[in-house]
């Protein structure tokens, strides 16, 4: 892949049978390399997008291209370059980890010797050599998903699509997870969708935010920063009678109150709210902050509700 190659999405728009517009004239150009996380409410669009760039849906109309080639015209060649671990992605349970890569490696092509060896050296980067050769029914949801990531790394797929790869994760694994995402995406392009905001902000050298199928946003963090008028956020509890002058104040709804505004502004209400012994917080605004700005709050209760169920 040229290092100046480009994903390239031109008016993508996916009206599914049944009428429902999962994607409204989505359109973008980002570097081929990387890691872009999408983010969005459940039902936003992120799977369907995904599989559309990933060329396994067609979209309703608009063109889109990865490195030069169409998703549509040019999708069997797009395809020997494309990985992609789908958001119902299962292991086989009869099967070990190793069994499991080297599998998909021989069904991309790859001979059998070869396979078995970049299958090992795979699983034992995702930090599985314990558990290489056990079957994949006796491993703990976060290592099945290892192994899933492991296929894509194993593999020589220059753009890797992962559909909520941590959803259901417990911390830790979660964290494991981004340590190898960060790795896949220093060589690579990863598109990975997410319900995790601080995923996204931690591992994502660009963003896109979808809301009921339209790109709301997209950009780096700093770029998405600059969307909002100020760089800091305070919370207090609703009622708080703040005397707020630069900023502005948003009622969040959860019995919260948001005060966007500037550093100093920031500094000066935390110091009244200090001597008046007041519960706050204060923070440089993070995604959560943008998010909440542009689409409003996170269904967090979809998000766990959702782990429930995977477990
Ligand atoms: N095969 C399908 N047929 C009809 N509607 C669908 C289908 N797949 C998804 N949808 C609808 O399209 C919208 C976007 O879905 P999806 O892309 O899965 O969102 P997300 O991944 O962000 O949760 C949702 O309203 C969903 O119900
Ligand atoms: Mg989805």
């Amino acid at each position: 892949m040229t290092r100046d190659g480009v994903i390239k999405c031109e008016n993508i728009t996916k009206v599914y049978a049944g009428g429902k517009t999962a994607l409204s004239a989505v359109s973008f150009t980002i570097p081929a390399h990387g890691i872009f996380a999408i983010i969005g409410r459940n039902g936003a669009g992120k799977t369907t997008l995904a599989r559309v760039l990933s060329t396994l849906l067609e979209p309703s109309s608009g063109q889109a291209s990865i490195d030069g080639l169409d998703i549509m015209k040019d999708a069997n060649r797009l395809r020997e370059r494309i990985a992609v671990v789908p958001q119902e992605g299962r292991t086989v349970a009869w099967m070990t980890p190793v069994q499991t890569v080297s599998t998909y490696l021989m069904w991309r092509g790859i001979g059998y010797k070869e396979s078995l060896r970049k299958a090992r050296e795979a699983v034992e980067q995702v930090g599985m050599a314990g558990h290489a050769d056990r079957l994949n029914r006796t491993l703990s949801g976060g290592m099945k998903r290892k192994v899933l990531v492991a296929m894509v790394l194993a593999s020589d797929a220059e753009f890797i699509f992962l559909d909520e790869p941590s959803t259901g994760l417990d911390p830790i694994s979660r964290q494991e997870l981004w340590r190898l995402l960060i790795e896949l995406g220093k060589d690579r392009f990863v598109l990975l969708t997410t319900h995790y905001l601080e995923e996204a902000e931690r591992v994502a050298d660009r963003i896109g935010i979808l809301d009921d199928g339209k790109l709301v946003a997209i950009g780096s963090m700093e770029e998405l920063r600059s969307r909002l008028r100020h760089g800091y956020s305070l919370k207090v509890p609703e009622g708080a009678n703040l005397p707020v002058k630069e900023g502005e104040t948003i009622a969040l709804g959860n019995g919260q109150v948001q005060v966007l505004t500037t550093r100093d502004e920031a500094l000066s209400l935390s110091k009244m709210l200090i001597e008046a012994k007041a519960q706050f917080s204060v923070n440089p605004v993070t995604l959560d902050d943008i998010f909440t700005y542009m689409v409003g709050a996170m269904d967090a209760e979809v998000a766990e509700a959702k782990e429930v169920e995977e477990e």
